[in-house]
């Protein structure tokens, strides 16, 4: 039942009571994807109020050729995370010259699984998994012939779960582990209006609302914390200051929690923030990656909701 290491078991209660421990209690958002939480947020993906992933196909599928075009022949392509979708399937069916593809992935069972799916259905490429937490260092592996270039995908707009410093950071490490002539296919999230923004993690069926409390029930399975979901509700909300959507879960009454043998203590009303996903304006992004990027071609979906942006180093 248990997929996680002991290391990993006892970082993942470090993390856990650490957060919980702050002021304004906290956990990190990694720990929404156990196997439920990967179902849930696939699920996520197809609801009507969660434009990002539609808006990311329509782009994709629209400006093939050109972005096929910026990729060119010869290539590594590196994916950051789920390496699963439609999106990746989709990039390697269009990418006729791709050499290499390599997903780099935190769950080491899921990895592997799909690596041995996609080396059926595309025997041409070839397709190196890479078992690693991207947000710390990590090597990839050597290209088989001088003058591949590497290209790292990052879709999703994954990257807005970072603050703009930890984005840094994380931009920083990639740029340090790749080529000097390594480029990258960002998917980025953009500001809007709060409605459309507030409904996307407000979902009607109540989708995103099982995802964030599944994360209590992933944190009672692993570490044997007693959270009980049913007192705990989900207020996701656009904090326009900070230029993110924030996730929390709130007590709904005076309640203790334990974990272990540390006991939580919970005033009604009082929350646990869960996630952040920021949304970046186009100048914003330019400037939070200019330390080590240029941006050289957005695409856009129609709406102007979200991008697609392609980075070459500096
Ligand atoms: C996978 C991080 C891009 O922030 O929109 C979906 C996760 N959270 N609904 C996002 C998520 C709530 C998603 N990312």
């Amino acid at each position: 039942m248990n997929n996680l290491s002991a290391v990993d078991q006892s970082s993942m209660l470090n993390e856990v009571v650490s957060g919980l421990s702050r002021e304004q209690k906290q956990l990190p958002s990694k720990y929404f994807y156990d196997q439920h939480g990967s179902d849930l947020f696939e699920q996520i993906t197809y609801l009507d109020e969660y434009y990002l992933t539609d808006c990311e196909k329509e782009i994709l599928k629209e400006n093939i050729k050109e972005i096929a075009d910026y990729i060119g022949s010869n290539v590594m392509l590196i994916e950051l995370g789920s390496g699963n979708s439609y999106k990746t399937r989709f990039l390697l069916e269009e990418l006729s010259e791709l050499s290499t593809y390599i997903p780099v992935d935190i769950s080491e069972e899921y990895l592997l699984k799909t690596a041995n799916q996609l080396r059926i259905e595309y025997p041409r490429i070839s397709i190196i998994p890479v078992f690693a937490d991207y947000t710390s260092q990590f090597d990839l592996p050597v290209s088989d012939s001088s003058n591949q270039k590497q290209v790292v995908f990052f879709p999703g707009s994954t990257i807005g779960n970072f603050s703009p410093e930890e984005a840094k950071a994380f931009i920083d490490n990639i740029a340090t582990i790749t080529t000097n002539d390594a480029e990258m296919l960002v998917g980025v999230d953009l500001k809007k209006d709060k409605a459309i923004l507030e409904a996307a993690y407000n979902d009607r069926e109540g989708v995103t609302e099982a995802f964030n409390k599944n994360m209590l029930k992933h944190i009672n399975r692993k570490l044997g914390a007693n959270f009980d979901t049913k007192k705990f509700s989900h207020n996701a909300f656009y904090n326009e200051d900070a230029g993110r959507v924030e996730m929390h879960l709130v007590s709904t009454e005076e309640q203790t929690v334990s974990i272990g043998d540390t006991i939580f203590q919970f005033d009604e009303g009082e929350s646990i923030h869960t996630e952040n996903s920021y949304k970046y304006s186009l100048n914003d992004f330019e400037e939070l990656v200019s330390k080590w990027y240029s941006v050289e071609k957005v695409w856009t979906d129609k709406q102007g909701y979200f991008s697609l942006q392609y980075l070459k180093k500096k």
